[in-house]
């Protein structure tokens, strides 16, 4: 057998000026599910998330709040680590750009970059937003309503002068446009992949990759009195996980990259700078970076002056965790923007999975329970009607592997609940319950039918739903070692005479009374 195929997928790294929302807990997400799948599917994961702790930001919090960066910086990294866990996620590693293994990388990557000429020390004058951690062309401000001039995502702008290094950015233009032309995947969705290459086609300026005016950050190897810009500094957190600079070991089977997962607002960070850093020191760029969209609450722009900040963790403890894992990944198309309502919450737990999903496993395992003396029924003779939803089911793995390659969540939910709407027409025409009496063998074909077709879903439902896919292979006696994708197919059907346990509902109905007790 060959070694299992390497799948490295990364969350951005979290500032720790703030407190974990929504937008946060999506993208965690969303690489959980690929994680999950992956590893399912028999490839060999790496799952990075964690903290990005340097900055002037997170040193401006820190004073304010009179600690010390190191200090906000351990309280902050800690609640994004926690958040990770209360979302079942399965991250193999949790890095914090404050760790030795980062400042190594990053020095030993500078290093490289003075060494092939990508970086050089000038000096920089220009609108500064500290909220963004960038810097803004003239052309790009706009003017407030008081007249003052602000970057276009609404941060405040300052006119900064100082000593800086910089990268090389203009000088790969037409490399980084050859890039995108090769790889037509490279950048996604398409929407993005075009923003991105007009930004380029542009024309890049030279990039600012140090600062003096404060102290929070990487030294700059031989000139301690800069920090590397902390873009640089962060997103040298994907190389630093994966052994840089060591690049042989285990860098060598996971880079580059399969997939940086990011929001939209940083798709030019990981599209653009980063891939030209990474070709200028001679290594690959990510195979793939992905940008999602923005959660709205209740139809407002999500913000903290607002005060309409979504709690993650609020949420899973009135929603519970696998209706908020299913409902962020099923509502929105995967790359849009989307709109968070309690409303729609409620009706997709009702709807989806308690009715549909939920309905379904309590129908069938009730009556095998009650009519086939709880264990798995023998199967007779199969009509065409029933080779159509066995055959709908064993198929579902070969038609969700290109939909997640592409990160269409929502489309890899909707297929499955193609399966399990099938499965709830099927059961209605063939009415087993009535077979009782008449032809208790076909009643128990029907009922073995519907069982092997609820472990078809339940294995693919794993990845989005995994505690509650659990319960649900434990109701059919599934063992924990034929859960991977290696055995969805008819070969590793549930077998005649298995008993099961006492059914008990997996997906409860939410009852909305609930919400204003809590
Ligand atoms: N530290 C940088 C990333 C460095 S990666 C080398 C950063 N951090 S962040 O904490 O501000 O943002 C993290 C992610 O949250 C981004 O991908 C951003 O798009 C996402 N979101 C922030 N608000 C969001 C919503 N309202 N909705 C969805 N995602 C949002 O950027």
């Amino acid at each position: 057998m060959s070694a299992p195929k390497s799948f490295y997928v990364t969350t951005p790294i979290y500032y720790v000026n703030d407190k974990p929302h929504i937008g946060h807990a999506y993208t965690t997400l969303a690489c959980d599910v690929l994680a999950r799948f992956k590893r399912l599917d028999g490839f060999d994961v790496k799952f990075l998330t964690g903290t990005d702790e340097h900055g002037q930001k997170v040193e401006k919090s820190a004073e304010a709040a009179g600690i010390s960066p190191k200090a906000l910086a351990d309280a902050n990294s800690a609640n994004f680590r926690e958040l990770a866990a209360r979302l079942n996620c399965s991250n193999d590693d949790f890095i914090r750009t404050t760790e030795a293994r980062h400042r190594a990388s990053c020095t030993a990557l500078w290093n490289k970059l003075v060494e092939t000429g990508a970086i050089y020390l000038g000096h920089y004058e220009g609108w500064y937003s500290v909220r963004d951690e960038a810097f803004w062309g003239e052309d790009e401000l706009i003017t407030n309503a008081d007249g003052a001039k602000i970057a276009p995502t609404g941060a405040p702008v300052e006119w900064v002068r100082e000593p800086s290094y910089f990268f090389r950015l203009s000088a790969w233009g037409e490399r980084l446009l050859a890039w995108y032309e090769a790889n037509p995947d490279c950048v996604g969705p398409a929407s993005r992949r075009n923003e991105v290459m007009s930004f380029v086609k542009g024309g890049l300026q030279d990039l600012s990759v140090s600062r003096t005016s404060f102290s929070w950050g990487i030294p700059v190897p031989g000139d301690e009195a800069h920090v590397m810009y902390v873009w640089l500094d962060a997103l040298t957190n994907y190389i630093t996980a994966a052994g840089y600079p060591d690049t042989e070991g285990e860098f060598a089977a996971r880079w580059p990259a399969d997939l940086h997962m990011v929001g939209k607002d940083i798709v030019r960070f990981h599209a653009v700078y980063w891939p030209a850093f990474l070709m200028a020191a001679g290594l690959e760029p990510p195979k793939r970076v992905f940008a999602h969209g923005w959660w709205t609450n209740e139809g407002q722009k999500i913000s903290k002056s607002t005060g309409n900040v979504i709690d993650p963790l609020g949420l899973i403890d009135t929603y519970g965790l696998d209706p908020v894992r299913y409902f962020l990944l099923r509502e929105v198309p995967f790359g849009n923007d989307g709109d968070f309502s309690h409303r729609s919450m409620i009706n997709r737990i009702n709807n989806d999975l308690a009715n549909e999903y939920g309905n379904l496993a309590q129908r069938v395992l009730a009556q095998i329970a009650k009519n086939c003396g709880g264990a798995v029924p023998k199967v007779g003779e199969l009509t065409a009607e029933d080779r159509e939803m066995l055959d709908g089911a064993h198929g579902l793995v070969s038609k969700l592997r290109p939909l997640i390659d592409r990160q269409l969540f929502h489309e890899v939910l909707e297929a499955l609940w193609g399966q399990v709407r099938a499965a709830n027409i099927y059961i209605d025409r063939q009415a087993p319950w009535g077979l009782k009496k008449t032809d208790p063998e076909r009643m128990g074909t029907v009922l073995w039918v519907l069982a092997e077709s609820i472990r078809g879903i339940a294995l693919m439902t794993q990845p989005f739903m995994p505690d509650s896919s659990a319960r649900l292979l434990d109701l059919l006696a599934v063992p924990d070692e034929q859960r991977s994708f290696a055995f969805t197919g008819s070969h590793y059907s549930l077998k005649a005479g298995t008993p099961l346990p006492a059914p008990s509902g997996v997906f409860p109905r939410f009852v909305e009374a609930d919400v204003n007790a809590g």
